[in-house]
């Protein structure tokens, strides 16, 4: 018997991986975190599949529904949205299931911010304007920052920020980000990326709050940063025609022009 961990995807059903269907469609047992998850992915789960929707169970109530298979044993598949390795409460999981000797696989599925970047046509990273990315979120009811993952410690890097869970906290977000990014930097907020609803909202620092004008609750993703303008970047040295590679030796005397892989 084996926990099957899989990540859901982003909302849209066929945002999911082939091998994470598969493995719905051979699990007995499907606990799935029922408030993102799209019900639409438990259609693959076999005929006669205990289905659980673990929103309002406690995590005590989590494992004694994982050790119930485990004493008949069933597979059980644990969907959680989006990846697993980004706010999925998987860890806590996985150090209950190390404890008992249960074993569990991980398969990852499109994260969020995936999906919002894709919805907003945006690359992330752009030579020369930013070439990191984080991914982060403000502080919860029940959920404190570690000291120093503040957002004014992020905004002095110019990375391209992905802030999760604080669509609730956009004024403080924006009071956060203005002295570090300016007034003027480009921001998006996607809600419910890949769902049929999705909404797109583009401004800036300054423009963002009275844009969103509590529009959009719970499922959004805040996007900040200068690459989102998408403009004003260098080309990527890379695929430019003079640029001497493995796959593309530029002449006989390339230190790759006899490289075979
Ligand atoms: C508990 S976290 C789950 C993150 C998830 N594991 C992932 O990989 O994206 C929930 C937050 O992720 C973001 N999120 C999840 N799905 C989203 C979607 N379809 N569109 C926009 N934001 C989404 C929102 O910021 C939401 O508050």
């Amino acid at each position: 018997m084996t926990v099957h961990f899989v990540g859901a995807g982003p909302g849209a059903p066929d945002l999911l991986t082939l091998r994470g269907r598969d493995i719905i469609a051979a699990s007995p047992v499907c606990l799935y975190a029922g408030s993102l998850v799209p019900e639409a992915i438990l259609s693959h789960c076999p005929a006669g599949a205990r289905i659980v929707n673990t929103a309002p169970l406690s995590l005590d109530q989590i494992m004694d529904e994982i050790s119930a298979a485990h004493a008949e044993g069933l597979d059980v598949v644990r969907l959680h949205s989006g990846d697993l390795s980004v706010w999925s409460a998987m860890g806590e999981q996985l150090r209950r299931l190390k404890a008992l000797g249960i074993p569990f696989t991980v398969t990852p599925g499109v994260p969020s911010f995936a999906a919002a970047a894709a919805a907003l046509g945006t690359e992330l990273t752009l030579p020369g304007i930013a070439q990191s990315l984080v991914l982060t979120r403000t502080p919860g009811r029940a959920s404190a920052m570690p000291e120093g993952e503040t957002l004014t410690n992020f905004a002095a890097t110019g990375a391209t920020l992905a802030i999760h869970l604080s669509i609730h906290n956009l004024a403080q977000t924006v009071a956060d980000l203005t002295p570090g990014y300016g007034a003027d930097c480009p921001v998006a907020v996607v809600w419910r990326a890949s769902w049929p609803e999705q909404r797109i909202l583009r401004g800036t620092l300054e423009t963002i709050e009275a844009l969103v004008a509590g529009s959009m609750e719970r499922t959004a993703l805040i996007l900040v940063g200068p690459a989102l303008a998408g403009e004003g970047f260098a080309e990527s040295s890379l695929y430019a025609s003079e640029y001497d590679r493995r796959f593309r030796p530029q002449s006989a005397d390339s230190v790759y022009a006899d490289s075979k892989e």
